[in-house]
């Protein structure tokens, strides 16, 4: 395979979609241009908006919020284009402490323009970057030059567009802290300069993708995180870093190379997006979107089920290195090798990542564990495409709750084997109906019953004529088989400590509805849908149960303009408008914290962060808590509300700009015609972003 080199790395031929609809800079960069079809706006579903309100009637007659005349009172807020100045596992536990009042109090902010380049925050709240896109992390980093870039400097520094984020501490006085965060694509246009060599664009490319694990510390717990360069724990996880693949297909003829004929050693993670912390403290990402990076002969059912297709790759890697076009001799099965869960132990530098065959292999968004009452352990998964599904996995073996070396050895070997089940959604509206006897809903709720479809258990295949190992390779085709319900893109899915119900963001399905497609399910009830909808899971039993119960706790959007928006029946009056919601996250008192990516497109507000309350009159109450800069989406939200901090990964600030004229300056806003500071930059940066009490 040649390697080409001085061509000028362009975006043009991959730009799929036109004005009016979502970024296509990060249609192309980030799916693939996954949704190739018409986006249209939001439109109120008859069918949905007579449900609902006959839900806020019942919620009434119960004695809750009704409707009410208020509107909703937003606080003063701190949009501010400056940073401030640099200063356990399982149900039960959790569940004992209930639902209480959390420390971190703010008055919700109002929504802010879509176009404003500015991180918002409450009033009485500051906020700072911990890492940016480019910061060294080991003692021989260069410090981020945008004028001098290279691979070898990108490899030793922070990667780009920061997902899936989360913090461990590393000592009881709260003064060091291990970061995790994954990069999981690049925007080479606003990130180079036009002519830059464009072999070494795609080498700064591949190595700005990856995993960064780096050190924090503060002098107490007031004082906002400063990451450590040089620290014992960093790390950085490269395109050559090596994943060792676990579970069944683990050596299977379907993941097998000419570099590694044995088929359990993969190098590098691509596309990685949310992800999720285990009991035993390891990282999972999820891999999403993998199958833009590869070139393949597009015409096997598998190939067009994962979106692989002979065009060449938004970034060309398949120039530089032959495993990128699966067409090339010996490298058949190598986007097999991606779309799987990865996890990383942050606390041993040494220690080999793995991927997870026995979590299936799809468009991975992430993975959520939870200790069952029976000691196995459950993660909660979501395939983030168009009328794809939902997933649960549940271990073979029991979690041990001790914390010695050899109980963590162990529970880093339990998501290797167990059973692999997709969710079927059934309601009581003729739509969605499991049993077919077509009864309109009984009690005017959107929700109903519900059950995980067995893909693999005890080790043998559930579908049939397909072997264990193709269920988990193909698992979308496997899943294809057995008639679970097509969801509106599944984020995050993620369940509560304090109750044991799983949340579901949906986050949009603009092609729900459209000729050719499936309509309104009562599970997924609204058409043309550009705002998402949050489910809520009840399992029958303990987590490892194969029934659920369910109902909607948001139908997302903004009220003002969309009347379909529904908020488990608080007043749509008192909430903040919300719109397609990706990450989810708890505080320690039970509320559920949405991050959203998309609103810019549908409801012309910049993406955010936003608190939803769970239990009490409240439920449903939707409060923003902070808006991310132009362009960008909010991701890996980190609620510390015993600190009063929270945290959040800014990815894709400036997206649809140029190198030459940037859409935004974070994070670190250095004036008109002012002298960058060492380090600093004029050009956007991905970045993970405290907020903290002004007054702490
Ligand atoms: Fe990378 Fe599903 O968002
Ligand atoms: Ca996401
Ligand atoms: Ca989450
Ligand atoms: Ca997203």
């Amino acid at each position: 395979m040649s390697v080409s080199s001085g061509r000028k790395f362009s975006l043009l031929p991959m730009l799929g979609h036109t004005k009016g609809k979502r970024s296509p800079v990060t249609c192309a960069l980030k799916c693939d241009n996954a949704c190739s079809g018409e986006v249209c706006n939001s439109s109120p579903n008859g069918y949905f908006r007579d449900i609902a309100s006959a839900t806020m009637s019942r919620r009434a007659a119960l004695g809750f919020g009704a409707a009410g005349a208020l509107a909703v009172v937003f606080g003063n807020a701190v949009t501010s284009a400056e940073p401030a100045a640099a200063g356990g596992p399982g149900l039960a536990a959790a569940a004992k402490t209930g639902f209480g009042k959390s420390k971190l109090q703010f008055t919700a902010i109002a929504p802010v323009d879509a176009a404003v380049d500015a991180f918002t925050v409450p009033a009485g709240f500051s906020w700072q970057p911990i890492i940016r896109w480019g910061d060294p992390l080991f003692n021989d980093s260069p410090a981020f030059d945008v004028d001098r870039q290279s691979a070898a400097a990108q490899g030793r520094q922070f990667g780009y567009n920061n997902d899936y984020t989360d913090i461990l501490a590393l000592d009881a006085k709260g003064r060091r802290a291990v970061l995790f965060t994954n990069h999981e694509y690049t925007n080479e246009s606003i990130m180079l300069p036009a002519g830059f060599d464009a072999a070494e664009t795609r080498a700064i490319g591949r190595a700005a993708h990856g995993l960064t694990v780096v050190e924090l510390e503060r002098k107490n717990k007031n004082q906002p995180w400063r990451y450590v360069q040089g620290a014992p724990l960093n790390r950085r996880f490269l395109s050559d870093t090596s994943y060792e693949l676990t579970g069944p297909a683990a050596g299977s003829a379907l993941v097998t190379t000419v570099a590694d004929p044995a088929g359990r050693t993969i190098k590098g993670t691509l596309g990685n997006c949310s992800g999720g912390t285990t009991p035993w403290g390891t990282i999972l990402s999820g891999e999403e979107n993998f199958n833009g990076y590869f070139v393949s002969a597009g015409t096997s059912a598998a190939d067009k089920r994962y979106g692989l297709t002979s065009k060449p790759t938004a970034r060309q890697w398949e120039l530089d290195d032959p495993r990128f076009d699966t067409r090339n001799p010996g490298y058949a099965n190598e986007s097999n090798r991606f779309g799987w869960i990865v996890e990383v132990d942050p606390q041993d530098p040494t220690s080999t990542p793995k991927k997870h065959s026995a979590m299936g292999r799809f468009k991975h968004e992430g993975a959520n564990v939870i200790v069952a009452a029976s000691g196995h352990v459950v993660a909660y998964m979501g395939d983030d495409e168009r009328f794809d599904y939902l997933y649960k996995f549940v271990s073979k073996d029991k979690y041990r709750p001790g914390t010695t070396a050899a109980d963590r050895r162990h529970n880093m070997t339990l998501l290797s084997d167990g059973d692999l089940f997709v969710a079927k959604f059934g309601g009581d509206s003729p739509a969605a109906e499991i049993d077919g006897s077509g009864k309109l809903p009984a009690d005017g709720a959107f929700d109903g019953a519900g059950e995980w479809l067995p893909l693999v258990v005890g080790g043998k295949s559930m579908v049939s004529g397909m072997s264990v190992e193709e269920v988990l390779v193909y698992t979308r085709l496997a899943a294809d088989k057995v008639g679970p319900t097509k969801m509106d893109r599944c984020e995050d899915v993620q369940p509560s400590l304090h109750t044991g119900k799983v949340y579901v963001a949906c986050t949009n399905n603009t092609d729900r509805g459209k000729t050719g497609k499936e309509g309104a399910t009562e599970v997924n009830p609204r058409t043309l849908n550009r705002d998402g909808h949050i489910v809520e899971i009840t399992e029958t039993g303990d987590q490892t149960s194969t029934k659920f119960n369910w109902n909607l706790l948001m139908v997302c959007g903004d009220p003002a303009k969309n009347t379909s928006a529904y908020f488990a029946g608080f007043p749509a009056s008192q909430v903040s408008p919300i719109s397609c919601p990706d990450n989810l996250a708890f505080d320690s008192v039970g509320n559920l914290w949405i991050s959203t990516d998309g609103a810019p497109s549908s409801t012309g507000y910049a993406d955010g962060l936003f608190k939803v309350t769970l239990a009490g009159p409240e439920r449903g109450r939707v409060e923003q808590f902070l808006a991310v800069p132009r362009d960008a989406e909010t991701c890996g939200p980190i609620i510390h509300d015993e600190e009063r901090h929270v945290f959040v990964a800014v990815q894709h600030p400036g997206e649809d700009g140029s190198f030459e004229t940037q859409n935004s300056r974070f994070p670190d806003y250095v004036a008109a015609g002012a002298t960058p500071k060492p380090g600093q930059a004029r050009i956007p940066r991905p970045s993970v972003v405290q907020v903290f009490r002004a007054d702490d």
